[in-house]
């Protein structure tokens, strides 16, 4: 059985364990329900979506822990600050749909290493 192609990898630190990213705990929490409804009702998760499904993840800390909530874009290792509901939706539309990240909102790039495999 063929796996259907990865086109991105969302991880949020919504609801960490220390919150230290994120001074307002209600906030993380919002963001993820709109993440999880935005991915479901924009087709994101379709495997005959010909970029290929994205995946979200919950995480605990993503290690960033500064402008919470924050939400870390593979294969870009780009990370978002500040990252509210309205945030979700047009990081969403803009980055990875539209394949054009919102500069003023990058806090961190973690790129991966190139392969030599
Ligand atoms: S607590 Fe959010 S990245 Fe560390």
């Amino acid at each position: 059985m063929s796996q259907p192609l990865i086109q991105h990898h969302l991880l949020l630190c919504a609801t960490p364990a220390k919150a230290l990213c994120s001074p307002d705990p209600t906030v993380g929490p919002e963001s993820w329900t709109a993440l999880k409804r935005l991915v479901r009702e924009w087709g994101l998760e379709d495997p005959a979506r010909p970029e290929g499904i994205v995946l979200r993840s919950k995480a605990d800390c993503l290690r960033i822990c500064v402008e919470g909530p924050v939400l870390l874009i593979w294969p870009e290792g780009i990370v978002y600050g500040g990252v509210t509901a309205e945030r979700v939706e047009r990081i969403l539309k803009e980055h990875v749909i539209g394949g054009a990240p919102i500069e003023e909102w990058i806090v961190k790039r973690m790129p991966f290493q190139a392969s030599k495999a």
